[in-house]
């Protein structure tokens, strides 16, 4: 039906499931200010509604601030990102009265003065090895983001705290903890009673059968062991949406090529690059085919031109054929929102469901919007 109405490939986003992510985290948490990690899915009626709930939002680029302000996000619920900020950013950060810039590096603070920016965070690679894919660590030692601890003891009457973001896609709550006892012994070694601690985002999704991560209870009761008296920043982005997106494909050809069945869709790695990018591994089912047993084990590629599209290696399915839709679901954060058009091929549409109704919360490209881009 949603894919009759709005074509596919189509994301699906589930609002009451966005709105019970959000509420968890408020109520985990209620004296921190929580900010949506817009990178996971940078969608202003999303914002919107997890603004209703309270949620402000972190920004990484001059665009994703824009996605905020459309949004109505206030600003003293907006944070600042970014390892290589422009002093456009900086403007537009200083305008918008952002609450806090996060500097990366010592030399930014001066820039964001110049800037006018007035309250800054000081973001501190802890040099914490969390246990997820090399790509999304990023508080190691050596990362190419933020200071060291000493730099930021350097700075510190010059900020009004620290930010520390060790990784994503974290499947238990050990780097939280780690994170933590690094910061009380760091902070209490040093003498520093900042007045600020944002602990970033990282919590992670199961996105195949048998994977488990902690609830946002969970993960808050982890972070809750920190000793400091200080006003707390969570930034969570994929626990916020990651489960409330499904992903519905058309099913084309299917083809028997030596012991594989490969089964083709109408998307793939320019819809979801993370199978290429992470090895993510995602599952799926035949929506239009609910009531079937499985008949055998596939693989589901995209459309693209190389063999590497492969979007699921193994998934068991009933006999798939063309013309069946195909639903992959966890597929709410970072997918679309690293989509491409490898191919030239259009980005696709989603959709947000509450209370049986679908709402078009972001239109499918077509050719022509890329071909409006060309030199005529
Ligand atoms: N805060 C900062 C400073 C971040 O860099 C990130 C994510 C977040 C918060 C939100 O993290 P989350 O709660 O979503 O894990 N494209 C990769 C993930 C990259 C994450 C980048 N930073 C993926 O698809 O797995």
């Amino acid at each position: 039906m949603l894919a009759g109405e709005f074509g596919t490939p189509l994301v699906v986003y589930c609002e009451q499931t966005i709105r019970a992510r959000a509420r968890a985290y408020r109520q985990a948490a209620p004296d921190a200010l929580v900010v949506y990690g817009t990178k996971a899915f940078p969608n202003v009626a999303v914002m919107r509604l997890l603004a209703e709930e309270g949620l402000g939002a972190d920004v990484s680029t001059l665009g994703e601030l824009r996605f905020a302000q459309r949004a109505g996000v206030p600003p003293d619920r907006i944070v600042v990102h970014g390892n290589n900020k422009s002093g456009e950013e900086l403007r537009a950060a200083a305008e918008a009265g952002v609450t806090y810039v996060v500097l990366d590096s010592v030399e930014e603070l001066e820039r964001a003065r110049a800037a006018g920016v007035t309250r800054v965070l000081a973001r501190v690679t802890p040099g914490i090895e969390a246990e997820t894919h090399e790509a999304v660590q990023t508080g190691h030692a050596g990362s190419k983001f933020g200071m060291s601890p000493e730099e930021a003891l350097e700075i510190r009457d010059a900020v009004a705290g620290l930010h520390v973001h060790v990784g994503s896609q974290l499947l238990s709550t050990d780097a939280a903890r780690e994170t933590v006892a690094w910061l009380n012994s760091f902070l209490g070694r040093s003498g520093w009673h900042p007045e600020i601690i944002d602990l970033g985002g990282g919590l992670g999704v199961p996105t195949q059968p048998g994977e488990r991560a902690p609830t946002i209870a969970e993960l808050v009761s982890a972070l809750g062991e920190l000793e400091v008296d200080a006003h707390v920043i969570l930034e969570p982005g994929r626990s916020l949406v990651g489960q409330a997106g499904v992903t519905l494909y058309r099913v084309g050809s299917v083809k028997r090529s030596g012991e594989r069945t490969w089964v083709a869709i109408d998307g793939g790695m320019s819809d979801n690059p993370r199978p290429q990018l992470y090895g993510a591994r995602y599952t799926a089912l035949l929506a239009n085919r609910l009531g079937e047993e499985p008949s055998g084990t596939v693989s589901v590629v995209g459309k693209h031109c190389e063999s590497g599209d492969v979007l699921i290696e193994r998934v068991e399915l009933p006999e798939p054929s063309r013309g069946d839709l195909l639903a992959v679901p966890a597929t709410g954060a970072y997918t679309l929102g690293m989509g491409s058009n490898y191919n030239a091929v259009p980005r696709p549409a989603a959709v947000l469901v509450a209370a049986g109704e679908a709402r078009l919360i972001r239109r499918r490209e077509t050719v022509d919007d890329l071909l409006r881009l060309e030199a005529p």
